[in-house]
């Protein structure tokens, strides 16, 4: 249980954690890798080290080291054969991701599972595409973990997504790599594309044409050293901060800017809010890096948005944070075709209506998003997390705009993230 009381103002510098997608990716493909991969500075979190021990497991020696660490991967095709199941903790991104690489381990096979919470979560959504291809998933109840892979020889597929998502997307990329032919996915909108940068970095022929991104089957993956940004979904809790607390100037320093990440930039520069910085434009072409950039917040009055179905992929973990600058935006702010809110690690539709609205917000869920009535602000009271990390955030961030403080409770205090950032966020303060 925290109390996070109303600030005054926030100034000062600072660099938000390392990019959690790019950390998990960074070491998966490393891992496929024979030559040795030097990432760094690897997010140190919960959901990474599952990463990390997982690639452990299937064969990979990972060393660790102040700044860095070194993964000696086992190549494409040469998964370690193991019996133990492989625990994914609480990682969605590893949980969706790892199969892609398995499913192609010809004659082994290989048991996921993680967390309470992960075991609600579907995997349905790649069992599709992996079966397609020829492998066998047995799921529990056909959905869910724990979950078993029967790696196969793959076939190349063309899979359209039904909802954009980065993790399947990604998933059926990386079977594409151990599969035979040349391997299609069609999104129905955009999603971030760390995975394509990160083989185009690999020597990898990453194709993008319109909705359309394929790759073709590798003989090996070759990567010089990764550099991990700091992460755009952390970034953003402090930036709303910023843009919330009256007479802030924050400098949020080292921050990833891919665009298929900075949707809720371009969501918040539309609402008023301003953010500077030397952020990428949206483009078809499949680039090899990750473009970074300073990013200079202001505190300024905010005028209402509707955010649509095209632009919720590219600001996903971030849409709570709309809901909350909603409710000091002058107007109705709406957030539609946000359905895949409910399937995150927790049902952050309901979750986010019913902890704003004990802040004194007005807000109304509805099947896909949110619809917030802006009252110049949030009186405070207590916000239940749930368990989820970035709830607690929003929470300790409505702490601190609102005239009488937010006690955050339902936040492990063994989740070191949530900690940090109560930290980071007192030093400005
Ligand atoms: C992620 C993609 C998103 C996001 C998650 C991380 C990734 O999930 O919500 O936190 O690293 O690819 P979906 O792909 O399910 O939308």
């Amino acid at each position: 249980m925290t109390f996070v009381a109303p600030a005054t103002r926030l100034r000062g510098a600072l660099t938000p954690p390392p990019d959690k997608s790019i950390s998990h990716r960074a070491a998966i493909l490393a891992t496929m890798s024979v030559e040795p991969v030097t990432i760094r500075n690897y997010l140190d979190a919960a959901d990474t080290t599952s990463t990390l021990n997982a690639m452990r497991q299937l064969g990979a020696l990972v060393e660790e080291h102040p700044e860095h660490i070194v993964v000696r991967g086992t190549g494409l095709r040469e998964a370690a054969p193991i019996d133990e199941p492989i625990e994914v903790g609480n990682a969605g991104t590893l949980m969706r991701l790892l199969p892609g690489w398995l499913a192609g381990q010809e004659g082994r096979s290989y048991i996921l599972d993680g967390d309470a919470s992960i075991r609600t979560r579907p995997v349905d959504r790649i069992a599709v595409p992996l079966e397609q291809m020829g492998a066998v998933i047995e799921a529990t109840d056909g959905r869910v973990a724990p979950f078993t892979i029967h790696g196969r020889r793959l076939h190349a597929t063309e899979y359209a997504v039904p909802v954009a998502s980065a993790q399947v997307k990604s998933c059926v990329l990386i079977a594409g790599l151990v599969a035979d032919g040349a391997t299609c996915v069609v999104e129905p909108a955009p999603s971030r594309d760390h995975t394509e940068r990160l083989l185009r970095a690999a020597g990898v022929r990453v194709e993008r044409e319109g909705a359309r991104v394929s790759v073709v089957n590798q003989d090996e993956l070759v990567f010089e050293p990764i550099d991990v940004p700091a992460d755009l979904s952390s970034a953003a809790f402090v930036i709303a901060a910023g843009i919330l607390v009256r007479r802030s100037r924050l400098l949020v320093t080292g921050v990833g800017v891919n665009w298929t990440r900075t949707g809720f930039l371009r969501i918040v520069e539309r609402m008023g809010a301003i953010v500077l910085g030397d952020l990428e434009g949206p483009s078809d072409a499949v680039v090899s890096y990750e473009p970074i950039s300073d990013l200079d917040v202001t505190a300024g009055p905010l005028r209402a948005t509707v955010v649509t179905p095209d632009e919720v992929a590219l600001a996903i973990d971030e849409l709570p944070l709309v809901a909350l600058l909603g409710c000091w935006a002058e107007g109705t702010t709406v957030v539609q075709g946000a359905q895949e809110l409910r399937l995150k690690e927790s049902d952050r539709i309901a979750r986010v209506v019913e902890g704003l609205r004990g802040l004194g917000a007005v807000i109304e869920a509805t099947q896909d998003g949110f619809v917030v009535e802006g009252t110049g602000g949030l009186r405070g009271g207590t916000f239940a997390a749930h368990g989820d990390h970035r709830l607690a955030m929003l929470g300790a961030v409505a702490g601190l705009a609102s005239r009488e403080g937010v006690e955050v409770v339902g936040m492990d205090a063994a989740a070191v993230s949530y900690p940090r950032f109560l930290g980071d966020l007192a030093n400005l303060a």
